[in-house]
């Protein structure tokens, strides 16, 4: 008796381990546990047995069903275990990022302090405007307060276009000054404007290039003063330069369109190449308070509005902060000089939001 019940255990054990999946088993638990299953019909036909017997296989049958059922759950865990795995692997979400490709190209400096001087500029109310690089010479000069002989068309060396029936002689603009006029012409003040853009003389050597960069600024309000001009450039050398004691010097000079004249210098050590500080001075802007004549040219009345102008090559500002010694590099396109001096695209300007300390 006892080694029949064995043979029917080691079967159903096999045939549990040997169940494929979750319905397999349960069909096989129906077949074993069932109420028309194996131990089931062992077990009801204990009846029939005399007490004695009964007792011992009716133990020895409970004992077998209590194992059976213990078997059955362990292989349902398995297979419920493996079909989660299953799952797992197949509904996999790969959550990391890819790797940040690799940077290619840089942004070229110039490009660079063009997006600082808007930025910075910008924080304080300007707005940008261009013209264009072909002016006619009432633009450049004339409305300018720089008449046909004036001295000072001689001081910038201009390239002039050969006459295509222009009412006026063409040429490339040697300032960003035209827009002052133009903007003037189209608005009325206030108005606050920088122009950064191209500009074009007959130069060259390592400081000075035929096409290069300049910045031009413009304020024209009710009660503006030099004090204005004064406050609104030194914030902004100190921001550009990230000198937040950076000393700078005023003094006076000769534009024919603005009175008084002013040329503004930064302190500078010679040895050490350091900005702000240290007993020698570099010129780095040109500025003054718009000459009354510019403002009649433009049909501003000079006893309603005032304003300020100032000028100054990008190049060089860009030389100066980043230490970069010869002007002709900024166009030969290097490779090797983009990407030492050239800047990352993915590097915000956050100049105007305060220096970083
Ligand atoms: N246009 C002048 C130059 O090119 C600079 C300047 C601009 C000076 C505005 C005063 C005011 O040198």
């Amino acid at each position: 008796m006892q080694s029949e019940l064995d043979t029917m255990e080691s079967a159903a054990l096999a045939e549990i381990a040997a169940s494929a999946d979750l319905r397999e088993l349960d069909t096989l638990r129906v077949t074993l546990l069932g109420k028309a299953g194996t131990v089931t019909v062992a077990l009801k036909s204990l009846g029939t047995l005399k007490p004695e017997v009964r007792r011992e296989r009716g133990a020895a049958i409970n004992a077998l069903r209590d194992r059976l059922t213990l078997a059955i759950a362990a292989r349902r865990n398995a297979l419920e275990t493996d079909i989660l795995k299953a799952r797992l692997a197949a509904e996999r979400i790969d959550v990391s990022l890819p790797a940040r490709p690799a940077p290619q190209g840089s942004i070229h400096p110039i490009s660079r302090t063009l997006e600082e001087l808007t930025a910075l500029f910008g924080a304080m109310g300007f707005v940008v405007h261009d013209g264009p690089d072909i002016e006619n010479d009432w633009y450049n000069f004339g409305a300018l307060n720089i008449p046909a002989h004036h001295p000072a068309r001689a001081m910038m060396d201009t390239f002039y276009l050969k006459s295509s029936g222009h009412a006026r002689p063409m040429v490339l603009r040697t300032h960003t000054s035209p827009l002052q006029i133009r903007t003037m012409l189209e608005e009325t003040p206030p108005i606050r404007i920088i122009v950064p853009g191209r500009t074009y003389r007959s130069d060259h050597d390592a400081t000075h290039s035929p096409m290069f960069h300049q910045c031009e600024g413009l304020v024209i309000d009710r009660a503006i003063t030099l004090g204005h001009l004064k406050g609104c450039l030194m914030d902004f050398l100190r921001a550009y330069f990230e000198r937040p004691n950076l000393r700078a010097r005023f003094r006076a000079s000769y534009f024919p369109f603005t009175e008084p004249s002013i040329e503004i210098d930064i302190a500078w050590n010679r040895r050490t190449g350091e900005i702000g500080e240290g007993s020698d001075w570099l010129e780095i802007l040109g500025a003054g308070m718009v000459h009354p004549n510019v403002l009649a040219n433009c049909g501003i009345d000079a006893r309603e509005f005032q304003g300020f102008a100032f000028g100054m090559g990008v190049e060089r500002i860009t030389m100066l902060k980043h230490g970069i010694p010869d002007l002709r590099a900024f166009y030969e396109g290097d490779i090797r000089w983009l990407t030492h001096y050239g800047s990352s695209a993915l590097t915000p300007v956050a100049l105007h939001e305060g220096s970083p300390r």
